[in-house]
């Protein structure tokens, strides 16, 4: 329980930043893994009352945390004692202008991708098939078959915990790394400015198709997962490194290493968030004893 829970009128106090209070929400419900405890959800639609609600937060001493797609998050059976915000998308969609396109954070990466098509714009192709947000995949930076969102970044609007301000930041002033954003913990993005190569339609969709499929061949994409759950080591596949110990398939209760991509852990068999990360480190220590190398987690951990 957050302590925002414990104070009265929380709900209407709450309505007055136009935010919607959800105490004691089943994490589970909202990640990709399907697994997580409960935590007190705030949820907000009008990105614009985003300073004022966190201001209060600030005054009462809330710690918070942003819960964005949730596809590439793995939240403890405890659940957490933070608040958890998520912007939801409000009636402000997309908006294009030649070959630029604001996008807001909580829209989703995969319509993102095809509404830019529809429009003749490329460049994202490579980007179909990753799950979550507009929000959640700039955070991570993520990225595939030689593509990272962060390449095609002008702008990004954001509220910084740091100044309590939405401020404007530009490409070059932001790092992009690989799975990596230069934004801090208390940084909320609010949307992004991306621009794109124009490309025919038909062309755009040929690539989109191929990307699929190789997605499909290479992927657990009908399971429950996270995604990679630990980061390449630089110059190596983590997925290529545990498949050649015959990990694939290791079980820890409902948690096991996938046949199809010894870096992806699936929840197959009502797994619990433990199993996952009791899973995670036994791949872990097998990497570490057979190779030496000790593998970064990718996705992201929520403790209580
Ligand atoms: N491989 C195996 N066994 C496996 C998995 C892979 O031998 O179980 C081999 C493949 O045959 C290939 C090499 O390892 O020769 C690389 O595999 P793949 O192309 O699948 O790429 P990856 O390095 O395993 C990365 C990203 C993926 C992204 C793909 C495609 C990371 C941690 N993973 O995987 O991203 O979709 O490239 O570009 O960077 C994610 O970030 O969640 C994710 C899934």
């Amino acid at each position: 329980m957050s302590v925002l829970a414990r104070e009265t009128g929380i709900e209407e106090l709450l309505a007055t930043f136009g935010a919607q209070w959800l105490p004691a929400q089943p994490l589970h419900a909202h990640t990709s893994l399907a697994v997580g405890g409960p935590a007190d959800l705030v949820r907000l639609s009008d990105t614009r009352r985003l300073p004022e609600l966190m201001a209060y937060l600030q005054r009462q001493g809330v710690a918070w945390r942003l819960l964005a797609g949730g596809t590439n998050l793995l939240v403890v059976d405890e659940g957490c004692d933070d608040v958890v915000l998520q912007l939801v998308r409000g009636s402000n969609g997309m908006k294009f202008d030649g070959r630029r396109v604001e996008v807001p954070a909580a829209a989703s990466l995969g319509a993102t991708v095809t509404e830019c098509a529809r429009r003749n714009l490329g460049g994202l192709e490579g980007l179909i098939g990753i799950p979550g947000t507009v929000g959640g995949a700039l955070w991570m930076n993520a990225g595939a078959y030689g593509t990272q969102i962060g390449s095609v970044v002008r702008v990004v609007t954001c509220y910084r915990g740091a100044t309590g301000n939405v401020e404007v930041l530009r490409a070059k002033d932001l790092r992009f790394g690989y799975r990596h954003s230069g934004f801090a913990a208390d940084d909320v993005l609010l949307s992004v400015l991306l621009e794109l190569p124009e490309r025919p339609y038909a062309e755009i969709v040929e690539r989109i198709k191929e990307y699929n499929q190789l997605r499909r061949a290479t992927q657990p994409i009908h399971e429950k997962s996270a995604g990679c759950i630990f980061k390449n080591p630089p110059g190596q596949s983590a997925g290529k490194l545990i498949d050649a110990l015959g990990l694939k398939g290791t079980r820890v209760g409902g948690a096991v290493v996938s046949e199809r991509h010894a870096n992806f852990i699936v929840n197959r068999y009502a797994a619990t968030a433990s199993d996952i990360l009791k899973l995670m480190e036994m791949v872990r220590e097998r990497v570490l004893k057979s190779y030496g190398i000790e593998l970064e987690e990718e996705v992201v951990v929520w403790r209580k």
